[in-house]
């Protein structure tokens, strides 16, 4: 095993958000069951990293510990040089604000007896912000820049369609003036064409506001616009990381040749409704041997 070494260059671009050899397990009746095993990786302020991996890779356990919902075994998550993942409860409050997630069911993740503006309000009702008139106006101007007409204003979540949820995710998300957003498969239970809309506005979001990014996926297609890198992967370790263009141009690990695979069949692209894809290809993808070799395809011809 090489230390955890982050990046070759941090010396010169200092990482706002630095995961180092973390370590998380659950608690199980069997004993403790490690989901996340000695990951590390980094990412620059106002930079986007993807972690790509299979179901069950630990991806979402690594997302909940950079915004603590859960405490890891070791390791460290250094955000803009405070280390949080020791840090007690007390401590922690301040820096929660700074650090937002958006899930991946934006149904299960939205108050269902709220409209559209309470929910995005809320959270600036908790920062302190007092003037109910203000925070109308505030949660109004997030709702119109995540692209809900203001017709919607006064609806609630089971009026809306999963992607227009979903925008009041990133909505309820960006109230809190975050500088790091954890986007947890955060398109997976959308259509593919409703996917590449909310796309497009987190990739704009990240041109305007400078935000920094962690976009978590179970393929790679879905973060080759809007992650400059990657990192895939397998049973809770790292197995491959680089620029997402040369990672899905040449993929060296099998695996990672199998997520690319899946970004590209066809069924992916037309969309097939969503729960029954989940069910379909989120099993362990098999060896490459049957498989005709992966050649390099011409968008990934960057440097
Ligand atoms: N609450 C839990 N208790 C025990 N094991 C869990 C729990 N949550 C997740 N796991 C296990 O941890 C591993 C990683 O899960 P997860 O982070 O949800 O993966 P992913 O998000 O990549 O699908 C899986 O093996 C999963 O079964
Ligand atoms: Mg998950």
């Amino acid at each position: 095993m090489s230390p955890a070494a982050v990046t070759p260059d941090a010396a010169e671009v200092p990482s706002f958000l630095a995961v180092e050899d973390l370590v998380v397990d659950y608690p199980t009746p069997a004993g403790p069951v490690r989901a996340v095993d000695h990951v590390s990786f980094s990412v620059p302020r106002g930079g986007s990293l993807a972690v790509v991996g299979e179901s069950g890779s630990g991806k979402s356990t690594i997302a909940c510990a950079i915004v603590r919902l859960l405490k890891p075994a070791s390791g460290r998550i250094v955000l803009d040089g405070t280390d949080l993942a020791t840090l007690p409860e007390r401590r922690l409050r301040p820096l929660r604000r700074r650090v937002q997630m958006v899930f991946q069911d934006p149904y299960g993740s939205l108050a269902p007896h709220l409209t559209a503006l309470e929910i995005v309000a809320e959270p600036l009702r908790v920062a302190g912000m007092t003037d109910k008139t203000e925070r109308r106006r505030r949660a109004t101007g997030l709702l119109d820049r995540v692209g809900l007409p203001a017709t919607a204003l006064e609806r609630r979540p089971d009026e809306f369609s999963g992607g227009q949820r979903q925008r009041i995710g990133i909505a309820r998300a960006l109230a809190s003036e975050p500088d790091l957003l954890v986007c947890d498969e955060a398109t997976s239970a959308l259509d593919v064409s409703v996917q590449a809309q909310v796309l497009d506005l987190l990739r704009e979001l990240r041109e305007e506001t400078g935000i920094t990014y962690i976009v978590i996926a179970h393929h790679l297609g879905v973060v080759r616009e809007i992650s400059t890198d990657v990192v895939v992967l397998k049973a809770g370790r790292v197995v491959e990381r680089g620029r997402t263009a040369d990672v899905l141009a040449a993929p060296a690990e099998p695996y990672t040749r199998a997520l690319r695979r899946a970004a590209l069949d066809p069924t992916a692209i037309r969309g097939v409704k969503p729960r029954t894809r989940a069910a379909s290809t989120t099993a362990a993808p098999q060896p490459a041997e049957g498989h005709a070799p992966v050649t390099t395809s011409p968008e990934g011809t960057g440097k």
